[in-house]
């Protein structure tokens, strides 16, 4: 009897297990096809000079000095973005985030920049990214679902309304020009998100998107709408940097699971010391390419905090503190929470505000 009982449960599992690998296999292999099929052709080309100039930014925006960022005088302003006229920075001091948006000579475009998280919450929240399965139903897009915690950081806080101010005061000044939209780590999450927003809900169809080392914000339906919304994304990813490994991709939960979409760069190195040299493989056009970074264990936090040689962390370990002067404090608007926001009309001339 016993025996029996044992034998049925068996094969009951041994079934159930045919049937979710045949389940996942399916519908896996179902949407990766899907995304192959659409957008194989026109898949985003990467520059890599225009990707050492859009580093500089993503590297320059974790600084806390603000009155050196707001004049474009700070330490990792370098050459590459030299004209670069500041019209907004914004610093939402109650969720620790920081952004700005300006105006470049060389790509000619208007620069969008998120911080990413900051300083020693870093670990705990590269923690928190295993555990994360909170998704929220992408507004408007059936079955696509994303990471609550990367979109309330951009549509909730005061991010958004000061990036889309910025951006219409922008192009009032100097027209319909090409929209640049960067960030590094959770700053890559957000700098997705604005680019959806601005392209379904402002109807801009010159957005262009490149991250450094982003995690994972949505599940594979919301990975194709992405990709064939905003076909120009650059997603560059760093040897063993573990975030691009997070939230964890599951192949048995096809419906579930986190999904990256293309198109992913991976830089990483060959040799040792003195004869190493880097390579930078472009990727294909599925997202989850797996001779890419998915080759490898995402292990390092140190390959997540340089891109390119340059460093993608704050400058102060005190993280989320504003240093600012006199000049600062009173051109900037602070809400009720302390938030900050520095604005500059477009029409005013640059020089003025060095000092
Ligand atoms: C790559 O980007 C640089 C910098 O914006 C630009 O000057 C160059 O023309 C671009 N190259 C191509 C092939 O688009
Ligand atoms: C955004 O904030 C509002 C109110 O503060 C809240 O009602 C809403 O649920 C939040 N949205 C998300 C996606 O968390
Ligand atoms: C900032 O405002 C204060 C008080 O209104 C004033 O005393 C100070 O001179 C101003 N600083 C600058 C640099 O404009």
């Amino acid at each position: 009897m016993v025996f029996l009982h044992f034998n049925f449960s068996m094969k009951k599992t041994w079934w159930c297990f045919i049937f979710v690998t045949w389940l996942c296999l399916f519908s896996f292999s179902d949407a990766r096809t899907e995304l192959k099929a659409r957008h194989t052709e026109h898949l985003a080309q990467y520059n890599h000079t225009l990707a050492l100039i859009l580093v500089e930014y993503a590297s320059a925006v974790y600084l806390s000095d603000l009155t050196q960022l707001f004049t474009w005088t700070c330490s990792r302003c370098g050459h590459l973005t030299e004209g670069f006229e500041i019209i907004e920075l914004v610093v939402d001091v109650e969720h620790c985030l920081q952004a700005f948006v300006g105006v470049a000579e060389d790509p000619h475009a208007i620069i969008i920049a998120f911080r990413g998280t900051n300083g020693h919450s870093l670990q705990n929240w590269i923690e928190d990214l295993y555990w994360k399965q909170h998704e929220i139903n992408y507004p408007d897009m059936d079955d696509a679902m994303v990471h609550r915690g990367f979109y309330t950081a951009y549509h909730n806080t005061t991010i958004r309304p000061a990036v889309l101010g910025a951006v219409e005061r922008a192009k009032k000044f100097y027209g319909d020009i090409q929209i640049i939209v960067i960030g590094h780590s959770m700053g890559g999450a957000m700098a997705a998100f604005c680019a959806l927003d601005l392209t379904v809900n402002k109807q801009e169809n010159k957005v262009q998107v490149m991250t450094f080392g982003q995690p994972r914000i949505g599940n594979g339906v919301f990975a194709s709408l992405y990709s064939e919304l905003i076909p120009n994304t650059i997603r560059v990813t760093h040897d063993h940097d573990m975030v691009p490994h997070l939230p964890p991709y599951y192949y048995y939960l096809p419906q579930k699971t986190y999904q990256h979409y293309p198109r992913e760069v991976w830089l990483y190195n060959i040799g040792l010391g003195s004869l190493a040299y880097r390579v930078e493989k472009i990727c294909d056009g599925s997202g989850e390419d797996p001779s890419c970074s998915r080759s490898v264990s995402g292990t390092s936090i140190t390959d997540h905090l340089v891109y390119y040689g340059l460093d993608m962390k704050s400058d102060d370990p005190e993280a989320c503190r504003i240093v600012t002067n006199s000049y600062v404090q009173n051109t900037s608007i602070r809400d009720s929470k302390g938030n900050l926001i520095l604005s500059r009309d477009p029409a005013t001339p640059f020089l003025q505000l060095r000092r």
